[in-house]
């Protein structure tokens, strides 16, 4: 072979330039232009937003697909339509992965998916969150079985990383079909709206099979997931806005299960005593107030992020510091349903329970529950299995667990929401607790019903039972007595005390518990 026969080194590393301009293209100009004209950024713009500058480091950018059906052997990119690689947030590692809409419209063929699959497996290796912002138009159809293989294969491992790397999916265009279970298997969704959407099956297809006629958005976008579905927990108007919410979550979390979230000095005293809270409580048990209030008091300030705000707004579930230490914070809002435990709900809270519980973090309960929501649509639906899974979350978790009974706690809800019979270390009430098995007025009916049915003027006699019923029962005494309830406390100590307790519950060591492979939880 003649010498002249070899590529100059410069010539190599020319190649080499041209082939990342070449992957950097991703689907080419055309379709970058088309991907603003319908006002969504593209893969490598969200990374870029995502990332701390200059922090990514691009892993398989060189991945085709080796399809040749339906003429798929001259239409390939370097990436194969998704880009991914590790950063930094905040100078904290990650795994990164975002779907190229412009080639062929992010659809997942075999090599696509196994370049998800391998971040994740590599995630996983190096403890660190795997985030993916997600903009597909779901399973490649020309590449067949072996696109369903991918899927699955993510899924595999979506499960495999479940409890020991936080997961976070951004859907930030269409998710249709199967694409739908990476996200739900994921931790936590987010989505902005009028981009993006998620169902298992699109308009036509319902139309076709039920004759139903309805829109993307009404089928499946952002706002019907956000309040009505419960599939995602965050919603932004803006991709910009969507990416900075990312960046808070992760402030929140550890970075695995194995790992402590960080510690952040808010400069908030932790003796601070917000005397507001004496008479947050109005005397007259049937005037509400807002349990945002309470949170928002108790908590470092401005540190309060809520999880799934605007679904089952009867309870709230978010991420605060105490302190500096991160907590989750589980609340009942008396504001809606009066504080009810239904489905929606139950299945808000036992979540974001186990969320906490696999990533350390310590869980405060803020309690005012009147029980479950009673009436023939919950019972239908099954609200016996889904309130099932808050006595089932609250029983498995293992981290410090500090109960506040704020008000009422009546029923089956005190013991779900976070009572000493289900593990809590601590139970702190405010003297406005009422602890009992109902409410005065069903109580009454049940116990005095001969009593009332004799009475000349029953409606006489209802109000001097409740009185009495309200003067045995309405206090945290007799739980106090009980030892149900450790102390009772003036509103304005609980946040000094919260951080107390915070810091000597740190020393709590894991439950042992009888071996066994895994509970059969009430799904
Ligand atoms: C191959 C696809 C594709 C797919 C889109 N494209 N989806 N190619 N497989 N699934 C291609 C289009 O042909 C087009 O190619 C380019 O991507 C852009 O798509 P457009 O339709 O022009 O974009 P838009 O008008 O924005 O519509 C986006 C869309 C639509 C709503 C996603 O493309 C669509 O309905 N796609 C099919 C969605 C779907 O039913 N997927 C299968 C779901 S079932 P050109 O060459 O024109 O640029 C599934 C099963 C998974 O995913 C099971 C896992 C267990």
């Amino acid at each position: 072979m003649l010498r002249g026969d070899f590529m100059s080194i410069q010539e190599k590393l020319s190649e080499l330039r041209r082939l990342k301009e070449l992957a950097k293209l991703g689907g080419g100009p055309e379709a970058i232009r088309k991907q603003h004209e319908k006002g969504k950024l593209t893969a490598r713009e969200r990374l870029e937003l995502l990332l701390d500058e200059g922090s990514f480091i691009e892993l398989d950018m060189f991945i085709q697909h080796r399809c040749t059906e339906f003429g798929m052997e001259s239409r390939r990119v370097l990436g194969d339509g998704v880009v991914a690689g590790l950063g930094t947030i905040d100078g904290r590692p990650v795994a990164v992965y975002a779907q190229d809409f412009t080639f062929m419209g992010g659809s997942v063929g075999e090599m696509h998916a196994k370049k998800i699959a391998m971040l994740i497996d590599l995630a996983l290796k190096l403890g660190i969150p795997v985030i993916g912002l997600n903009d597909s138009g779901g399973a490649r159809i020309q590449e067949g079985v072996d696109s369903l293989a991918g899927y699955g294969e993510i899924f595999y491992r979506n499960v495999m990383a479940s409890g020991v790397i936080p997961q976070i999916v951004a859907i930030l265009g269409p998710c249709a079909g199967g694409a739908v279970y990476s996200p739900a298997l994921s931790d936590f969704i987010f989505i902005v709206k009028k981009i993006a959407f998620m169902y298992i099956t699109g308009p036509r297809v319902v139309k076709a099979a039920t004759g139903e006629e309805v829109t993307h958005e009404e089928l499946g976008g952002a706002d019907v997931h956000a309040t009505r579905s419960g599939v995602v927990h965050f919603v932004y108007d803006s991709e910009e806005e969507c990416i900075e919410g990312i960046r808070k979550l992760l402030s929140y979390l550890p970075l695995n299960n194995m790992d402590d979230p960080p510690y952040v000095d808010t400069g908030d005293d932790p003796e601070r005593r917000d005397y507001e809270l004496d008479n947050m409580v109005p005397a007259d048990p049937y005037e509400i107030y807002d349990m945002y209030e309470v949170i928002e008091r108790v908590v470092d300030r401005g540190t309060f992020f809520e999880v799934q705000k605007h679904f089952a707004p009867n309870a709230i579930v978010g991420f605060a510091r105490l302190g500096g230490y991160v907590v989750g914070v589980v609340a009942n809002q008396p504001k809606y349903l009066g504080g009810c435990l239904d489905i929606d709900s139950a299945d808000k809270i036992a979540r974001f329970v186990l969320f906490c519980d696999a990533f350390n973090i310590p869980i405060i309960t803020f309690v005012d529950v009147p029980g479950f929501l009673p009436g023939t649509d919950q019972e239908h639906r099954g609200v016996i299995r889904h309130g099932a899974k808050v006595v089932y979350a609250y029983s498995v978790a293992t981290v410090p667990k500090i109960t506040v009974i704020v008000r009422k706690a009546y029923g089956g809800g005190y013991i779900a929401m976070g009572s000493k019979h289900l593990g809590a270390d601590v139970v702190l009430a405010w003297p406005t607790a009422e602890i009992a098995v109902m409410g005065p007025e069903g109580a009454i009916e049940i116990i005095y019903r001969k009593e009332l049915a004799k009475a000349d003027n029953p409606q006489e006699l209802v109000k001097k039972f409740v009185q009495e019923y309200r003067r045995r029962y309405a206090n945290p005494y007799i739980a106090a007595s009980r030892g149900y309830i450790d102390d009772v406390i003036e509103p304005s100590e609980t946040r000094p005390l919260l951080i107390k307790l915070l810091r000597l519950l740190k020393r709590k060591r894991s439950i042992r518990r009888l071996p066994k492979k895994h509970e059969v939880p009430p799904l």
